[in-house]
This record gives C-alpha cells, structure tokens and sequence, in this order.
C-alpha cells in the first residue's frame, strides 16, 4: 500500500472508531442507551456505577470505598474512579471504540481522560448529552427497579419485566436502588447541576457534544442516536 492509501486507510479506520461518552442527568436513559448502542456497534459498554455497584457486590474494598458516597447520591472521589477507566479503556475489547456511561462526571475527568487519549494520539469521538428535564426524573427513578443478579434495568410501568419482582434475563430478584429513593435523587440531581452539567459546555468546546431528546420513548430516543452516530 502506497504512503497516500496508507494515510487514507489511516483515517478511515479512525473515522469508523467509536469512542462514545452519554452524558445526562441520573435516570436520564444513558444505562439504556448505552447497552443498546454497545449491542448494534460491538463495542463494549463501560459504565463506572456498574464498576462501583460489582465490587460492593463483591465485598472489595473499592466497593466498601464507593457505597460511603453512593448512597449519600454524591460522587465517588475522582482518585477512586480515573484510574479504573483509564486502564479499562486500555484493554483489547475497546480498540475498535467504548461507550463510557456515567463517566466522566467532573471537569477532573474530562481532563483526565482527554489527556489520557492524547498520549495515544486519540480523542473521543461523540458526547451523546440525554435531556430530560428534572421534574420527568423523581418519576423515572422511583419506577426504576434493577436485577441484583446481572444488572438489566427495569421500569414497573414503561418496561416492566414479565413476572413481577423477577428479572427476565436471570431470574434473580428485582430492587429498588438504595440511591433511587426520593431524597437521595433530589441530592443526585444537586450533585448533577453542580459538577457534571458543565461538561456539557466542555464537550461542545470539543466539537463533538450531540443533544437528543431523553422525554420521548426509548426506541425513539435510540433512533435518534444511531442517526446522529451516522451508520
Ligand atoms: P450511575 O449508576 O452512573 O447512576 P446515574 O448516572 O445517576 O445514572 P442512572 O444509572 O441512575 O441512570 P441512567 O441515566 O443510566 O438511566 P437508566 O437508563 O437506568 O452512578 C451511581 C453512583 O455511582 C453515582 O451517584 C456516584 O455516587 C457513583 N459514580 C458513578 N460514576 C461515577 C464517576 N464517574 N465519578 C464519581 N462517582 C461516580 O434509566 C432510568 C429509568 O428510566 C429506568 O427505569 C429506565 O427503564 C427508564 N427509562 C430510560 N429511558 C426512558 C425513556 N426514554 N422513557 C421512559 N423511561 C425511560
């Protein structure tokens, strides 16, 4: 291949990277977007609440670490939490492109994984923003109920699962977060305002924030999403 195909091949691979941050108050719909997207573009799903919520699982000392914050509705340090994405987005599964759910969350982050990127050479590629106002949120959560086996995320009246109390994926038990009862969301959405919202103008900075509208149907809002991703 000649230096000109050999450049161009270059930038077609990078143009079909997918390196995709969702950006969106909690219960916004990143966690079910972000699944779907990793499902069409076979890309892994990286979601940092999911990281937090296995090792308090798992009984580990991240998971001890985390819980202190989570169920308070307030941020996980950033030390606890950079680190565990720069070196997940390292590994062989994510060449090809991620989609980061619930990371980053602070200037910090952005900063961190920015600077992380250009060390390689990369850049992310999309921030996918889902809006939806905070008063369709206190709905959402409080509806919300996730599997304690596998983590698929259920909603008692949009997506109920076929038996109720039961996760159709596994069979094991459906709850209630501990972060989802009413006064802690109203802290998570504070928590939103305050350090995650800026983002949304650190991205368009970037030249790569997209906005889609998280009030309408889900498919919906996927539709608009795989518009906007363009394949
Ligand atoms: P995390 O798990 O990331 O929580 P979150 O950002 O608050 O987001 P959620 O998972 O609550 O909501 P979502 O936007 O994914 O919505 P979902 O798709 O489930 O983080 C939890 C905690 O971990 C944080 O509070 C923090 O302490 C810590 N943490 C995590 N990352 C961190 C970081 N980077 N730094 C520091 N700390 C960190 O949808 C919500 C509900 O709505 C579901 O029931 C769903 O079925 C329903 N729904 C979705 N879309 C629609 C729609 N279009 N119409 C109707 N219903 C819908």
């Amino acid at each position: 291949m000649g230096c000109i195909s050999l450049a161009l091949f270059c930038k077609i691979f990078e143009e079909n990277k997918m390196k995709i941050i969702m950006l969106g108050a909690p219960g916004a719909g990143k966690g079910t977007q972000a699944k779907q997207i990793a499902g069409k573009y076979n890309i892994p799903h990286i979601s940092t609440g999911d990281i937090f919520r296995a090792n308090l699982k798992n009984g580990t000392e991240l998971g001890k670490k985390a819980k202190v914050y989570m169920d308070k509705g307030e941020l996980v340090p950033d030390e606890l939490t950079c680190d565990l994405v720069m070196d997940r987005i390292k590994d062989e599964d994510c060449k090809n492109g991620f989609v980061l759910d619930g990371f980053p969350r602070t200037i910090p982050q952005a900063e961190a994984l920015t600077a992380a990127l250009e060390k390689i050479g990369q850049k992310m590629d999309y921030a996918i923003d889902v809006d939806v106002p905070d008063e369709n949120i206190v709905n959402r959560m409080g509806g919300r109920r996730a599997c304690v086996g596998c983590g698929a995320t259920y909603h008692i009246v949009s997506i109920p699962p076929k038996k109720e109390g039961i996760c159709d994926v596994c069979g094991a038990e459906l709850i209630l977060r501990e972060d989802d009862k009413p006064e802690t969301v109203q802290n998570r959405l504070k928590v939103y305002h305050d350090q995650t919202q800026p983002l949304i103008d650190y991205y368009k900075n970037q030249g790569i924030l997209h906005t889609v509208d998280g009030t309408v149907p889900m498919e919906s809002v996927f539709g608009a999403i795989v518009t906007l991703l363009g394949q």
